[in-house]
């Protein structure tokens, strides 16, 4: 178990300031030296710096792209060379428009991945269905091979080749899906497991279900995309977009816990902690708490407790 950590401190993927601070906060609350305690190897290779850019003029509605275009492409650089050094990456955001990048440079390794996206939103918007003009709500679009086609032509994006199957993709806690992801994720037959599917099944059902299907043939590497807000907003309120009714914090950790267990957890993303949205202290410690117990448990941190094998 070795991380390779990278902090993407970017937010033009949406409208509110705060978000690039996540990475920073993050590591802040004892990340790297946890990881370390419950034996695992951290690389930190830091933040990435993005430059300023000027006349990003949005094309039709959707905004900011030629910094959305240019963030993305190094951190699917950095991405790439974290594993390439033979690390499970770690990226913390950030919005959740470096999901690009992320899926990208993991994708770029080789191997076909699956994606387990775990978010109140699809983030499968295009910058046709857009009701925001947003990126951090059309990530999955330009991801996925079955919608190449609806792209439109967007300055700074054109190193990205669409790098995964509607297949292997897994939707985890949607509750705030736009009609025309709708149609997406119901035209392509994506497999998705809203918040009725967890009320209905539970969450280890879920679980075992998400496992049946990313699994059908040959194991891939797991992507996993962690948008905070996919967890219920009394527990991390700090963020942007957030939705009543989501994950528990139980819940949520299941799911991370789960996915350790497979072995085959490649890169995990953690996105949209944004501080300056939280309204106390305690709104924000309670996020930022959340996210660093995910990260621990998709990397051995189980709630019955553990010991070393030389315990005594
Ligand atoms: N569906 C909305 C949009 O496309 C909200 C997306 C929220 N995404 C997120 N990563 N928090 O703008
Ligand atoms: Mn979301
Ligand atoms: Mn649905
Ligand atoms: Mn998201």
């Amino acid at each position: 178990r070795s991380v390779g950590l990278i902090g993407a401190p970017f937010s033009k993927g949406q409208a509110r300031d705060g978000v690039q601070l996540g990475p920073d906060l993050i590591r802040t609350a004892g990340l790297v030296h946890r990881l370390r305690e419950q034996g695992c190897e951290v690389k930190d290779y830091g933040n990435l710096t993005f430059e300023d850019v000027s006349n990003d003029e949005p094309i039709g509605n959707t905004k900011s792209p030629r910094a959305v275009g240019r963030a993305n492409q190094q951190l699917a650089n950095a991405v790439q060379r974290v594993k390439s050094d033979g690390h499970t990456c770690v990226m913390l955001g950030g919005d959740h428009s470096l999901a690009i990048g992320s899926i990208h440079g993991h994708a770029a390794c080789g191997s076909e991945l699956s994606v387990v996206w775990v978010d109140a939103h699809a983030d499968i918007n295009t910058p046709l269905t857009t009701p925001t003009g947003n990126i951090h709500g059309q990530p999955m679009s330009y991801l996925i091979h079955e919608l190449h086609t609806k792209i439109p032509v967007l300055p700074d994006f054109s190193w990205i080749k669409p790098c995964i199957a509607a297949k292997d993709i897994v939707y985890i806690g949607l509750r705030d899906v736009d009609p025309g992801e709708h149609y997406i994720l119901k035209h392509l037959g994506i497999k998705t497991f809203s918040m009725t599917e967890v009320d209905r099944l539970g969450i280890a059902k879920v679980m075992e279900q998400t496992c049946d299907h990313i699994f059908s043939k040959v194991k891939k590497p797991i992507h996993l995309s962690y948008d905070i807000d996919a967890l219920d907003p009394s527990v991390t309120p700090a963020t942007g977009t957030p939705v009543v009714g989501g994950l528990t914090y139980r819940e949520g950790v299941y799911i991370t816990e789960h996915i350790c267990q497979t072995g085959l957890l490649s890169a995990v993303d953690i996105v949209e902690v944004n501080p300056k949205q939280g309204r106390t202290e305690e709104e924000v410690r309670s996020t930022v708490n959340a996210a660093v117990d995910l990260v621990l448990s998709c990397f051995g941190r189980v709630r019955e407790g553990s010991h070393q094998n030389d315990y005594k």
